[in-house]
Formats: C-alpha cells, sequence, structure tokens
C-alpha cells in the first residue's frame, strides 16, 4: 500500500503512480500469439476459427447452437429480427441496462416498455413485468445485471402464460448459471457481449445461443449480408461459390482475429471467475461498515458471474454526492464505472416515450447511488489494497 503524504485533503493523495483503469482486460502471451498466427495465417476474416469459438462457446453453456457476430448489441438486433418483431411491437425491458438493450429494439421496429427493477439485485421485478404486458406486448428481455440471473422462473412463467418470447441480454452473464442451466440457455435465445471490459473479450464481439435450429439457421444468414449457407466460404481453398440474396442481411459478422482472442479467454473463463470471486470477498469484508449497500450474497441455485461490483452508495450518511466520491477515487488514481444511469432519465427516452424520473423509482434510486469498482482478474493484491485504501479513505472522509 502506498506511504502517503497528505495536501490540502487526504483525498487530494493518489494512492498510486500509474492509473488504475477500471474494466481493463487481462490478454495473455497466448492470445497474442493466436492473433497474430492468425493474421499471418491470410485469414483474417470470418473462418475456421470463428466456427472454433462457436463450437467452444456452444459446448460451455451447453446449447446446440451458438453464432458469433461483432457485438451484442448485433446479436440483440438480430435476435428480433429473426424472430419477426413487428413495427410498434412492445418489447419488456429493464430501466437499469446499458442504451444497446432499448437501442436495438428501437433499430429492429419494435417499442421498448422500460420496466422497474428489484433495488436489491438491480433485475427485473418480474410483479413491474405483469404489470406492464399489453396486447401488443411481444417479448420480454430480461438483462442478467452485473452477472446474477434474474428470477428466471418468474419470468418464464409470465411469458407462458402471455405467449411471449424471451430473449435473455447476457452481456455479464457468460458464467452464470440458474438451478443447473447456464444463462442464455433459459429463453428462446441469448445475447452475450465481449466488449473489451466483459468477462470474455474479442475487443468487440457476441454471441446469440439458441436451442432452435431454424432460427440459429436464420440469424447465421442475417449476419452476413442474408447470404445463403456457408458464404464465408466462397473464397476458401474450397474454390468460389456462387451464393444467393435470400433477405437483406445485416455486416454482423465476428473476425477470425476476434476469435483468435476468445477461444483462449474462455478457456480461462472458469479460472478467472475464482479470482473475480476472491476479490469480490475481499471488497465485502473491506467496506461492511462504510456507509454503501453492498451487493446481496449469491442466491442458492444460482451462479453469480462476477462482472461488475457495484456499491451502493448510502447518500444519507454521506456528504458528498456518487459523482464527487467518483471524481475523489479518480483524483486519487482508481477508476470507477457507473452501471447504469437508468434509461428513461436519458434525453432520448424521456423525449421520445414521456417518461418523468419518478415513472421508475427503483431504477432511478440506483442511478444516483450505483458505483462499480474494478474487478478484473488482472488485479494484482496490491490493485486491490489500492482500491479497498482509496474506496475506505474516501467514504470515511465523506461520512456525516
Ligand atoms: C447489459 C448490456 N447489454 C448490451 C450491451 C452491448 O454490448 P456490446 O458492446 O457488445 O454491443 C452491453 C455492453 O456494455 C451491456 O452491458
Amino acid at each position: 500500500m502506498a506511504t502517503l503524504t497528505y495536501g490540502k485533503s487526504p483525498l487530494d493523495d493518489p494512492v498510486r503512480e500509474d492509473y488504475l483503469v477500471f474494466g481493463s482486460p487481462q490478454l495473455l502471451e497466448a492470445e497474442i500469439k493466436e492473433v497474430v498466427a492468425t493474421l499471418r495465417s491470410g485469414w483474417i476474416g470470418t473462418g475456421p476459427k470463428v466456427a472454433a469459438f462457436e463450437r467452444a462457446f456452444g459446448e460451455y453453456v451447453g446449447t446446440p447452437q451458438a453464432v458469433a457476430v461483432n457485438s451484442c448489441t448485433a446479436a440483440l438486433h438480430l435476435s428480433m429480427v429473426a424472430v419477426d418483431l413487428q413495427s410498434g411491437d412492445e418489447v419488456i425491458v429493464p430501466a437499469m441496462t446499458f442504451a444497446a438493450t432499448a437501442n436495438a429494439v428501437i433499430h429492429a421496429g419494435g417499442r421498448p416498455v422500460l420496466v422497474d427493477v428489484d433495488r436489491e439485485t438491480m433485475c427485473l421485478d418480474p410483479d413491474e413485468v405483469s404489470r406492464r404486458i399489453t396486447p401488443r406486448t411481444r417479448l420480454i428481455m430480461p438483462v442478467h445485471f452485473a452477472g446474477r440471473p434474474c428470477n428466471m422462473n418468474a419470468i418464464l412463467s409470465i411469458a407462458q402464460l402471455h405467449g411471449l418470447m424471451v430473449i435473455e441480454d447476457c452481456a455479464h452473464a457468460v458464467e452464470t448459471l440458474y438451478h443447473g442451466r447456464h444463462a442464455g440457455t433459459l429463453g428462446d435465445l441469448g445475447a452475450f457481449s465481449f466488449y473489451v471490459t466483459k468477462n470474455v473479450i474479442t475487443g468487440e464481439g457476441g454471441m446469440i445461443t439458441t436451442a432452435k435450429t431454424d432460427l440459429a439457421a436464420r440469424i447465421k444468414t442475417l449476419a452476413l449480408h442474408g447470404l445463403d449457407a456457408d458464404a464465408w466460404k466462397r473464397f476458401s481453398d474450397e474454390g468460389f461459390k456462387h451464393y444467393e440474396v435470400v433477405e437483406p442481411g445485416f455486416k454482423y459478422n465476428m473476425m477470425d482475429t476476434q476469435a483468435a482472442l476468445g477461444l483462449h479467454q474462455l478457456k480461462r473463463v472458469e479460472q478467472n471467475l475464482i479470482r473475480r470471486q476472491e476479490i469480490w470477498s475481499r471488497y465485502d469484508q473491506a467496506f461492511a461498515d462504510l456507509p454503501a449497500y453492498l451487493p446481496p450474497p449469491e442466491e442458492s441455485g444460482t451462479r453469480h458471474a462476477r462482472h461488475l461490483y457495484t456499491l451502493l452508495l448510502d447518500l444519507e450518511q454521506l456528504k458528498a454526492t456518487r459523482d464527487q466520491v467518483a471524481l475523489a477515487l479518480h483524483r486519487q488514481r482508481i477508476g470507477t464505472g457507473v452501471h447504469y444511469r437508468a434509461l428513461h432519465l436519458h434525453k432520448y427516452y424521456r423525449q421520445t416515450f414521456n417518461y418523468a424520473p419518478h415513472d421508475l423509482p427503483h431504477a432511478e434510486w440506483i442511478s444516483e447511488r450505483t458505483l462499480s469498482l474494478p474487478l478484473s482478474p488482472k488485479l494484482t493484491d496490491k490493485d486491490v489494497d489500492d482500491v479497498i485504501f482509496a474506496v475506505r479513505r474516501t467514504l470515511e472522509y465523506y461520512a456525516r
């Protein structure tokens, strides 16, 4: 831990020399070599590495069909196009999520209906879901927030009762288990993210999982301009084959250079989860007496993917806002994140759908208090000590 010389306030003294970047990915020599080998191979676009990554990911989550794409946003969009979402169809989306979840609904022609979340788990509240269903509701899109599975038994029962499809947003949930099954295999489709801050990274990247062979085949076609089966092989050593455009698709395919990273990252994901769990326990112990609500424990029968460690600041006990706390940590060279400011508070959603702040009170409450701390398997014990020291010092300084 750093030796400190106190300046104007203790919060002016950095706890370390270098800046601890929030969500910095762990990239090891093995995947760097694999990317370089891919570059040298002469085949860097969609090819055999993507196919191998799809097989490996499908096996890992236990799904017969896995289709790689270039982001989770693309995965969500394609999933909705593939199930023929119609203009004006309503899709239930939690207000506490990243903009991509609801934006994708709009791009697919639907109308996102923002629903409040449980204050503790930050996942969709099934009672609120039931209240928001109308004759136009077509889909429910639960987000397994921070890696904690939603109450899928309740959500799937509601979906069944009303004849709705379920697309799981698994951006945070590669390792998430729910009563023995992986996230992404519970609903009709699952959409994963391999963005740089995620638990498995490919730079940009995503995966769609489903048990439905016909849906997977259509998604594969839609991901590459709507060209018919195996069009990616048209320049391979099998020789040129003509393709047919079977519908107007998108340019959402993953590249082999991305899959080269993913193959190695996936091999380490369980080992990395153990490290994430260790850091998580250290934070739980270190912050128990601070003016903040800690993430609730993992529910029995489930496994939390430990993607985000979010403190909910007890603002009633503090003389500072969340943003002031984040700034103080930044000055001490500790990077943090805000996941998220609820969607109904953002200009586009406010103006387009006439949301007011108090419409979704739990999501609003979380928005003002939430602060995510570094939780990458790349963190050394010293990095974790620095985070703990800076967070404790900051919250003690601002305590009423
Ligand atoms: C909950 C959630 N959904 C969707 C996305 C979009 O993922 P991507 O950046 O891979 O498109 C993210 C990314 O941060 C996310 O956190």
